[in-house]
């Protein structure tokens, strides 16, 4: 690689990026496809975690019509831990388009990748960068940090203007003859050397010139305002099971939250509610049936982005009624070995391992 000029900073950020980058499997080929994969799953994931999910996804999905023509549940299931499920579906929703209304082929332009689902400003300006050397800058976490860090910009980064402003800075900045390796030095030196704390400023390509490291401010800059306290829910859930061991399962309509994956029915406690009263009623209205409560099961804790829950787990056995998908897309009853082969969010997971790992009835 041949840079234009070795004492920009743009330059000096190639080169160490040159020197010092991690070898990631999306990086050993510009594969639009496998790039396109790659920055919807590291959207708020490390690399570390992405990475086995990365490998078994294009193992199982090597190319765009192998996606596009696998069911979503296998989709799922690949995703499942990994979080954001809507990325899956969208992504998912997306290789059909590309494949019915592109030709198989990945647009290149930003305006045109946008156009595709789960495809918006970040993700169109990484891959037409990296894959088809766009000048489109990208802005994520990393890069707001460390542009903030070399600028000196105090101002709140949970503003819009501040956004605004880093992604005017990182425009004029952007490599034109490498635009892709450009915007992943940005990002990989975030997130190996302009770390949140402790930044290591001795070894960083750009200290010279940053204005946080020069006037000894990188604890203080960037400056993001006290997030909003989360709110938090008690959950009462039922595991209605017959006399043979089988157990209900409910699927999550395709819009909702974690859309699409397998839970045990229940919902949230109302005030002046036993949680046992909650399960009760949780499943009349989800399932149309009466339920006798039996006894607990399991306790957990679970955090989500935007709010914490308490779920607090019965098994249950139906009294009458006939059990309906009232509120989910579908319902099943399976085996305890069966709940293996069903996508579950993280917390019904542990019920699901705690319900195949001891004896329950
Ligand atoms: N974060 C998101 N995409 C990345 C990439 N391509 N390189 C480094 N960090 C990233």
């Amino acid at each position: 690689m041949v840079l234009a000029d070795y004492t920009s900073p743009a330059g000096k950020l190639l080169n160490w990026y040159r020197e010092h980058k991690r070898n990631l499997p999306f990086r050993e080929n510009k594969d639009p496809y496998l790039i396109w994969i790659s920055e919807i799953m590291l959207q708020q994931t490390r690399v570390d975690q992405m990475l086995p999910y990365y490998r078994r996804f294009v193992e199982a999905f090597p190319t765009v019509h192998d996606l596009a023509n696998a069911d979503q549940q296998e989709v799922l299931q690949l995703w499942e831990g990994l979080g954001y499920y809507s990325r899956a579906r969208n992504l998912h929703a997306a290789s059909k388009q590309i494949v019915d209304e592109y030709g198989g082929i990945l647009p290149e332009s930003k305006d045109e990748l946008q156009k595709l689902k789960g495809i918006g400003p970040y993700t169109s300006a990484a891959i037409s960068s990296i894959a088809f050397n766009h000048p489109n800058p990208v802005v994520d976490g990393n890069v707001e940090r460390v542009l903030a860090r070399f600028k000196g910009i105090e101002d709140d980064l949970r503003k819009q203007q501040t956004k605004k402003e880093i992604g005017q800075i990182a425009g004029q900045m952007i490599s034109q003859e490498h635009p892709g390796d450009f915007n992943q030095a940005i990002m990989e030196l975030g997130a190996m050397v302009c770390t949140p704390k402790n930044p290591q400023c001795n070894v960083c390509p750009l200290s010279a010139d940053c204005v946080a490291f020069k006037t000894v401010r990188t604890d203080e800059v960037p400056y993001k305002s006290p997030a909003k306290k989360r709110p938090h829910h008690e959950i009462g859930i039922g595991i209605i099971h017959d006399e043979n061991g089988n157990l209900l399962i409910a699927k999550r309509p395709d819009d909702a939250m974690l859309g699409g994956l397998w839970e045990f029915p229940g919902g949230k406690q109302k005030e002046e509610e036993s949680i046992e009263e909650t399960v009760t009623r949780e499943l009349h209205e989800e399932l149309g049936v009466h339920i006798d409560v039996e006894q607990p099961f399991m306790k957990l804790k679970h955090g989500y982005s935007h709010f914490t829950v308490n779920l607090h787990a019965y098994l249950c056995r139906i009294r009458s009624g006939n059990p309906e998908p009232k509120s989910s897309t579908e319902i099943k009853w399976v085996t305890v070995e069966e709940l293996s082969n069903y996508p579950f969010p993280k917390a019904n997971r542990k019920l699901t391992e705690a319900l195949q790992n001891r004896l329950w009835i």
